[in-house]
């Protein structure tokens, strides 16, 4: 379902995206892993099984320039622009309100929603001018969306690319260009480890698998948006939260 396919991964260094990058390989896909740290993006593309016919590409989500650079180095490289587009790169600057600096909250707004607006204007501009249709964008929120304790900045930008998700399918629908997004809960990555022990055993508390995600549970969903098997699926949130 996505054999063949050219996939951009950003955030593809860590994490979700590097389990995403690792799934969409073994099911034939050709991945670009796409990170800001330029060697987690490689070590992903080197421990897929070929690692030749995958591209590791240093690449900030928030900077307009870097994502252009990118999709150009894409389109040399594979002689296409990607179809598949996750947007999986985010970050974290948490404080409560009365103690947040104009910096941690421009900088997550600018990474987690800017990203996705540039990143995704960037691919699908180039798979329109290359002719390409049957597109697919998955972008990534947060149970935080609904609002968290210390996450202002975060909150804003996951709820603000939930906002996103549903124009962009709206828009992009007749280009056939589908845009969804999954949410998910607490995920074991390393997002989250400087999380507090007292914070988490509160998250397991509201969870009722009792347990975090891990990030290959994630990918599966994501992996799932991006094929044609979830065909009639645009503008949708999929929560991936062990039930919280
Ligand atoms: N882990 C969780 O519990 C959790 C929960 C909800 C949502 N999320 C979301 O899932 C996504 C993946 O998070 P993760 O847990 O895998 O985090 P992670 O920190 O393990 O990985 C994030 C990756 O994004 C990269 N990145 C950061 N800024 C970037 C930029 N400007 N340009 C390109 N790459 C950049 C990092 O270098 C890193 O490799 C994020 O959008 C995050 O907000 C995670």
């Amino acid at each position: 379902m996505v054999a063949g396919k050219i996939v951009l991964v950003t955030g593809g260094g860590n994490g979700i995206g590097r389990a995403l990058c690792r799934l969409l390989a073994r099911d034939g896909a050709r991945v670009v892993a796409a990170d800001r740290v330029s060697t987690s993006a490689q070590e992903t593309v080197n421990s897929l099984s070929n690692p030749k016919s995958h591209l590791a590409l240093e690449l900030d989500v928030s900077d307009k320039s870097s994502v252009e650079t990118g999709i150009k180095c894409i389109i040399e490289t594979f002689k296409a622009p990607p179809s598949l587009v996750a947007n999986v790169a985010g970050i974290t600057r948490d404080f409560p309100i009365l103690q947040m600096n104009e910096r941690a909250f421009t900088d997550v707004i600018d990474v987690n929603l800017k990203g996705t607006f540039l990143v995704t204007q960037a691919a699908v501009k180039a798979l329109v001018e290359h002719g390409g249709k049957d597109g697919a964008v998955v972008n990534v929120s947060s149970i935080s969306s609904k609002g968290n304790y210390g996450q202002a900045n975060y909150s804003a930008s996951k709820a603000g690319v939930e906002a996103f998700t549903k124009t962009a399918a709206i828009e992009f629908a007749k280009l056939g260009v589908r845009v969804n997004c999954v949410m998910p809960g607490f995920t074991q990555t390393a997002m989250v480890e400087t999380v507090p022990e007292k914070v988490k055993q509160k998250v397991l508390m509201m969870t009722p698998l009792k347990r975090f995600g891990q990030p290959e549970e994630l990918a599966e969903v994501i992996a799932f948006l991006l094929s044609d098997k979830s065909s009639f699926m645009t503008g949708a949130k999929v929560k991936v939260t062990g039930g919280m």
